[in-house]
C-alpha cells in the first residue's frame, strides 16, 4: 500500500474488532515500525507491553468501562471536553474539527442542546447513558485481542528541560507509526484513555502490568483485525473531518494563510 493511502485511511476504530489473534508476525512489525520512529538523539524513549491474556485483558476492560461511567456521570468528561462536541453536521463543517456525535439511540436526540447544563446531565443519567456506554466500551476493550501499553523512559523525561518535551514528541512519532501500520495490515487501533480521566483508575493498570518505576505508562490501546463490515455502536461519532489548509497552514510568516489548496486535495 501507498504510504499517502494509508496516511489518508488512518483512523480510530470505534466498534469491534474480529476475535482472532494478532499474529505474532504482524505483532513484530508493529513493534518494529514503532520503534524506527525519530527521537531526540535516537535516546528512544519508548518500551511496549503487548498484552493477549485474557484475564489481564478482562481486568482492563472493567476498569475503562466503569472510569467512563463515571467520568461521564459525574459530568467530568463533558465540563473537561465540551469544546470538542458537535452534534450536527452543520456545526461540524463550520467548526471543522472535533467529534460529531452522529449516531445516537432516538430517545436522547432531542436533548443534544442540553447535554452540557445541569438539567441535561441530571436527564442523561436518568436515562442510563453513562451505564450504557460504559458497558459498551467494556465489552469492546475485553473483545479485542490484544493491547498495547505504551510506556516512556523517566530518565529522557525530564521536567523543566527541552528532553521532557522531545521525549513525548518522539512517543507520539513511534505511536502514528503503529497506527499507520495497522492500516497496511488490516487492523484496527483505538485509544483507551478513560482509565486516565478518573482518580485513581491509571494506577490500578500500572499495577497489573507490573510497570517499573523508571517508566511512565502514558497510553493504553486496544487493536485487533477488523471485521468485513463494521457495525456503529449505539452511541458513536465520526472525527473524520478536517480543518482547511487556510485554517493550519501559513506561508512564510504567521500572517499569511495558505491560500489556494483548499479546492485541492481536500481531506475528507
Ligand atoms: C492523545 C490522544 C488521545 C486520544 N484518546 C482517545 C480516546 O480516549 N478514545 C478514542 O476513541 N479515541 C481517542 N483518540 C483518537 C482521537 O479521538 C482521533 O484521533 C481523532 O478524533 C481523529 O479521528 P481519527 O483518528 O479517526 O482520524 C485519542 C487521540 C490522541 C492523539
Amino acid at each position: 500500500m501507498e504510504l499517502l493511502d494509508a496516511i489518508r485511511r488512518r483512523k480510530t476504530t470505534n466498534g469491534a474488532f474480529l476475535p482472532d489473534p494478532v499474529s505474532e508476525e504482524h505483532q513484530r512489525v508493529l513493534l518494529e515500525a514503532a520503534g524506527r520512529a525519530p527521537s531526540q538523539l535516537n535516546s528512544q524513549p519508548w518500551r511496549f507491553v503487548v498484552i493477549e491474556n485474557r484475564d489481564t485483558i478482562r481486568q482492563i476492560a472493567r476498569i475503562s468501562g466503569e472510569s467512563m461511567t463515571e467520568t461521564m456521570s459525574n459530568g467530568t468528561f463533558f465540563e473537561r471536553y465540551k469544546p470538542y462536541f458537535r452534534f450536527s453536521q452543520a456545526e461540524m463543517d463550520e467548526k471543522r474539527s472535533g467529534m460529531l456525535f452522529d449516531k445516537l439511540p432516538a430517545p436522547l436526540r432531542p436533548f443534544t442542546g442540553q447535554v452540557f447544563t445541569r438539567r441535561g446531565q441530571t436527564l442523561m443519567n436518568a436515562l442510563g447513558v453513562p451505564k450504557t456506554l460504559g458497558a459498551e466500551n467494556r465489552r469492546l476493550v475485553e473483545g479485542s485481542p490484544l493491547l498495547l501499553g505504551v510506556m516512556l523512559d523517566r530518565s529522557e523525561y525530564r521536567p523543566g528541560e527541552l528532553s521532557s518535551f522531545y521525549s513525548v514528541f518522539s512517543m507520539g512519532a513511534a505511536m502514528e507509526n503503529v497506527w499507520l501500520t495497522t492500516v497496511e495490515l488490516g487492523m484496527g487501533i483505538q485509544f483507551i484513555s478513560f482509565p486516565m480521566e478518573a482518580p485513581g483508575r491509571w494506577d490500578e493498570i500500572v499495577e497489573l502490568l507490573r510497570v517499573p518505576d523508571d517508566l511512565e505508562l502514558m497510553a493504553v490501546y486496544r487493536l485487533g483485525y477488523l471485521p468485513p463490515e463494521q457495525r456503529r455502536p449505539a452511541i458513536d461519532w465520526s472525527s473524520s473531518q478536517r480543518r482547511l489548509a487556510s485554517q493550519y497552514v501559513f506561508r512564510e510568516t504567521c500572517d499569511t494563510p495558505q491560500r489556494g489548496w483548499d479546492e485541492q486535495g481536500r481531506p475528507a
